[in-house]
């Protein structure tokens, strides 16, 4: 049939139809991307949000003060969006106090060892912003800087380019660091992170998203019933500060053997040492690789059974922390006034492990001047009946 002979038909049928019927008939949207002012930072530096939408009725809030998720909508198993991420309504609020919702980390994820580490014969000293350690790159870290953004739409995914240059020796670290950084919200419902940086003299650089995930929605109650899966035989065990004590540990017997599924809550109140180190699960998983290379792999599926949605995690990176949400205590009141009490979201973050500068044995976390970094995260949705 013609084009014009076609809508006439619509417009016939539409004629002939209760109004709620006519979205039937629409084509699906487009991808498309908005932008809009989301306050400034106290030094004066305004700050955007940009709303993602994709063609299958997911929708991503994100603001460039850190890069950070304000809110991520998501289909259930009948179709009806709800917000899977925790956060604020508001800038003051992530200004004031956030355990890092939703938001970039950089120039480390995780933590260094007494906020220390030594680079080709030289000692660098960070600040010691967790207990006697250096955690998710220092006081002033990725996460709370305002990123240069650039949206882009294709027919198949909307998405944003951040970037951000870290000036040589801010937080302590070496080198002038340009990171990039692009968000993607692709049509088959999976959000993508590229990661880029660039150096002009050694340092160690790891990157990651601290999205909290509650796939129930709303953050309104814990995540212990989320089902998780996880494709690693060792882990990363650590000391009572949370540092790796550089062993590579099975997970057979104990409550880290997330190989097959289980409930997060099903294990977590074991009388286990790393689980009363970590006041629950917040423990650096190595993922299985077959071969050499740093292909996507599939890290980590979670399932939350009332809603059926379903985020599987791929990386190109050789660890995740799966951190249970141990450290929320009650105290934070995030979006709709939603107290957010401990286990409340869980976040996957994708990394390499902590401490790497000083473990000889990790995989390396230096870049070096000429070399790029690079690293890929894919969490997509779906769900089951
Ligand atoms: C860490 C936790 C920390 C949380 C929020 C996670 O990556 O492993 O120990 O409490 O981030 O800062």
């Amino acid at each position: 049939m013609r084009h014009d002979a076609c809508l006439k038909v619509l417009a016939i049928a539409m004629s002939l139809m209760p109004i709620n019927s006519c979205t039937n008939l629409m084509p699906p949207p487009q991808p498309s991307v908005s932008q809009a002012p989301f306050g400034a930072t106290p030094d004066g530096k305004t700050v955007s949000v940009y709303t993602l939408r994709n063609r299958n009725g997911m929708e991503a809030r994100i603001i460039t003060y850190g890069g950070v998720i304000l809110s991520l909508k998501v289909p259930d198993r009948n179709g009806k969006p709800g917000d899977v991420v925790l956060g604020y309504d508001s800038l003051p609020a992530y200004l004031a106090s956030s355990p890092y919702f939703g938001a970039l980390i950089g120039r480390y994820g995780n933590r260094i060892a007494r906020g220390r580490f030594t680079l080709d014969g030289r000692t660098y000293t960070l600040a010691t912003n967790n207990g006697p350690n250096h955690l998710h790159g220092g006081l002033q870290g990725f996460d709370k800087v305002v990123w240069e953004a650039e949206p882009f739409t294709t027919p198949d995914s909307v998405g944003i380019i951040f970037r951000y240059t870290s000036t040589d020796g801010e937080e302590g670290y070496p080198g002038t660091l340009r990171a990039q950084v692009v968000y993607n919200l692709t049509n088959d419902n999976a959000l993508m992170f590229d990661y880029t940086a660039s150096t002009d003299k050694p340092t160690p650089v790891n990157l990651t998203q601290h999205s909290y995930f509650n796939l129930a929605g709303d953050g309104a109650r814990d995540i212990l019933g989320h089902v998780v899966r996880v494709n690693a035989d060792r882990f990363t065990p650590v000391d009572s500060t949370l540092i790796p004590t550089g062993e590579l540990r099975s997970v057979v017997g104990t409550p880290f053997d997330f190989r097959t599924a289980h409930a997060i809550g099903e294990r977590i109140g074991r009388d286990d040492e790393q689980l009363r180190f970590g006041l629950g699960y917040d423990h650096n998983f190595v993922l299985n690789r077959t071969g050499v290379g740093r292909d996507l792999v599939l890290a980590a599926e979670v399932h939350e059974p009332t809603t059926g949605r379903v985020m599987e995690i791929f990386t190109t990176e050789p660890g995740l922390q799966f951190y249970s949400g141990n450290f929320l205590d009650g105290t934070l009141r995030g979006k709709g006034g939603v107290v957010y009490r401990q286990r409340y979201g869980f976040a996957m973050e994708t990394q390499h492990f902590p401490d790497s500068p000083n473990q000889a044995a990790f995989p390396s976390t230096i870049l070096r001047p000429g070399r790029e970094y690079r690293s890929r995260t894919i969490y997509r949705f779906s769900v089951r009946p």
